[in-house]
């Protein structure tokens, strides 16, 4: 007896098979015909997805475009000159109010969950107490990891040193910082070296934002790697952004590689934040500045696709949407061929999961009874048509529910055709 069975969907490897559910966790994954269950939903010729996870957000921002101005250049650094303002007039209850509504649309998208970086330069750190009070009153349907970030730079900003060990000890999850915005090369250096050893005596995860930059030059994803490895961080570090890498030259990007490869550092692009921010100072040809996503692929890096920004100082769209996000980084990464599209489904599922150190994630038995309903075929046509999640279960509990939208035409002289899905065979083998 099953507390739910989801019936007859599609996994992501191309399988169909059915999930039996007891409590919050994964009973079964086979044949399930003729077995009771309290609730049964039917996902024939369905996507039965494992949630997705965004590995890099910021929730104390989001949902705030417009306040108290736009960002006119749109620019990164008159994104931050905006958020300064904001978090002058920002309170806790606004944090909390703003942070659930996002959570609305994350779970009904099937956004289970999501590390968020939390600005801690602020000396009232009225973010890291809005964020653990957002990630308690979510933790039934979203997993939220908060990441201590000095926005203003974790020496540039006196107080950020301070406050960024305030808030780890407050239990903020995650070592932040941002070496690219220190005043100085040498000082961003020192600031990967300080926050990896942090990181290391505490026995937490690192996360930094890295030469989020056109500027070739900005290297610290290297020094990021060697202290890696120095402090024996690897798998349990990851470099976001990683724009520079864009614009760096061929042969230093050859040792790179492999050097990020030996310490196991992950890569977190986001391709909708990328494409709009970077490139801002070039006429034409106009840089992408999305990081080398397909190059780190080859040499066995994991890289996950981010969301970074919802309705916010530095991005004016967004929809909690992962596979929004996944749609945009296969053209910008130029992912076209359908092993690399389907890379991009696994990249914001099992790969961010990886990068999260999610455990008990996944369509498996034993694993936590998270999963995502899609009216799409495969995991490329869901990245094609981002279509309606039509049930999502966290947990072992069902926490969102969609019709089926069926259109119907009614043109003269066509065939009637109701089906918004043409299945295509792209030839993998599973
Ligand atoms: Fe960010």
């Amino acid at each position: 007896m099953f507390d739910l069975i989801i019936k007859g969907g599609t996994l992501p490897n191309g399988t169909i098979n059915d999930i039996g559910i007891v409590g919050d966790r994964i009973a079964a994954i086979e044949s399930l015909n003729g077995v009771a269950a309290t609730t049964i939903i039917d996902a024939t010729g369905d996507l039965v997805s494992p949630p997705f996870v965004d590995p890099h957000f910021h929730m104390d921002a989001t949902l705030s475009y417009g306040i108290p101005r736009i960002n006119g250049s749109g620019t990164l650094l008159e994104g931050i000159a905006l958020w300064g303002e904001l978090k002058q007039i920002v309170t806790i209850e606004d944090m909390i109010e703003r942070g659930l509504k996002y959570c609305d649309w994350a779970a009904s998208m099937g956004l289970l969950a999501i590390r968020s970086h939390v600005d801690v330069c602020d000396d009232r750190l009225l973010g890291a107490q809005a964020m653990l009070e957002l990630r308690e009153q979510v933790k039934d349907y979203i997993d939220l990891q908060l990441v201590a970030f000095p926005q203003d730079g974790f020496y540039r900003d006196p107080k950020a040193k301070a406050n960024t060990l305030r808030a780890l000890d407050m239990g903020i999850d995650i070592v932040g910082g941002i070496p690219h915005f220190e005043r100085t090369m040498v000082d961003g250096t020192a600031s990967v070296r300080e926050l990896c050893e942090i990181a290391a005596n505490r026995g937490l995860m690192i996360d930094l934002h890295c030469d989020e930059t056109d500027d070739p030059h900005s290297r610290h994803v290297e020094t990021l790697a060697a202290e890696t490895i120095r402090c024996g961080l690897q798998g349990r570090a990851a470099g976001s952004h990683l724009t520079s890498m864009h614009s760096m030259d061929n042969y230093y990007v050859s040792k790179l590689l492999p050097l990020m490869a030996e310490a196991e550092l992950a890569a977190i692009p986001n391709p909708l934040i990328n494409i709009t921010l970077q490139g801002r100072h070039d006429t034409f040809p106009k840089r992408r500045g999305l990081t080398r996503v397909k190059e780190m692929q080859s040499h066995g890096i994991t890289v996950g696709w981010g969301q970074d920004c919802t309705l916010d100082p530095w991005y004016s769209l967004g929809t909690a949407d992962m596979l929004d996000v996944a749609f945009m980084g296969l053209h910008v990464a130029q992912m076209t061929h359908p092993e690399e599209m389907q890379r991009c489904f696994t990249m914001i599922t099992e790969d961010n999961a990886k990068i999260l150190n999610l455990s008990d994630y996944g369509l498996k038995v034993g694993a936590t009874a998270s999963v995502v309903v899609l009216d799409a075929g495969n995991p490329i046509e869901a990245i094609r048509l981002r279509p309606d999640r039509l049930c999502v279960v966290s947990k072992g509990k069902v926490i969102a529910q969609k019709a089926r939208n069926n259109s119907q035409l009614s043109l003269k002289n066509r065939p009637k055709d109701t089906h918004r899905r043409h299945n295509p065979s792209y030839g993998i083998a599973h």
